[in-house]
């Protein structure tokens, strides 16, 4: 059984940790372990993904309150297989770059860091300013996967489902979780070259 951290922030784009979280869900030998902050269920209702708090909270095997330090999730013992920040906020961002440690999302991903887990962080803002890419810089030299969340167009997305499953199949990838939520790059038909 793989254990994966899932965190939620009050980025745009909840709907990408929502389908995270349902493939994760879809899968029996995954069991996730939810946080989202309170602007994160802000942007939930701003957002209209479609899902009632009662609904998100359903998707997860278990659910941490961003403020409880003293969840699993905090400590190091507590063994994973990775986390993921789904959207991740500027702010979150920032918090982890400095090893704030002051919230349940900052102190699970340095606690990951410090164990040496794997950290995907899906960062949400555009454009970025010097600060935003400097944090993600640091954090990308100690070994943080920064998989923003931008559409390929190769694969003909018809609909938003698609482009966010596309990014989802990236992160499942990076957690080495088998999928086949979206197409595939096949190489190029050589009848289609000038
Ligand atoms: C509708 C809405 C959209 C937002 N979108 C973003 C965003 O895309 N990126 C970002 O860094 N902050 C965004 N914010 C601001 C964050 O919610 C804010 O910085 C918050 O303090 C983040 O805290 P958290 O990381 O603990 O969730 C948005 C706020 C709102 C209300």
């Amino acid at each position: 059984m793989k254990k994966i951290v899932v965190a939620i922030t009050g980025a745009s784009g909840t709907i990408y940790g929502l389908r995270l979280l349902k493939a994760l869900k879809a899968n029996p030998a995954v069991q996730t372990h939810l946080i989202m902050t309170k602007w994160a269920w802000e942007n939930l209702a701003i957002e209209h993904t479609g899902y009632t708090k009662q609904g998100v909270l359903d998707l997860a095997d278990e659910v941490y309150n961003e403020r409880n330090m003293g969840a699993a999730v905090a400590s190091g013992s507590f063994l994973h297989d990775g986390m993921v920040i789904v959207p991740a906020s500027m702010k979150t961002i920032a918090s982890i770059a400095t090893g704030m440690g002051d919230t349940l999302v900052g102190r699970a991903a340095d606690v990951t860091l410090k164990e040496r887990r794997p950290l995907l962080i899906v960062p949400r803002e555009s454009p970025f300013n010097q600060i935003h890419l400097e944090n993600m810089l640091k954090l990308s030299k100690m070994g943080v996967e920064i998989i923003p969340p931008i559409p390929a167009f190769y694969n003909n997305p018809q609909t938003i489902d698609d482009i966010i499953n596309h990014n989802t199949m990236k992160l499942l990838d990076h957690l080495h979780i088998e999928n086949q939520l979206s197409q595939r790059w096949q190489g190029i038909n050589q009848a289609h070259q000038s």
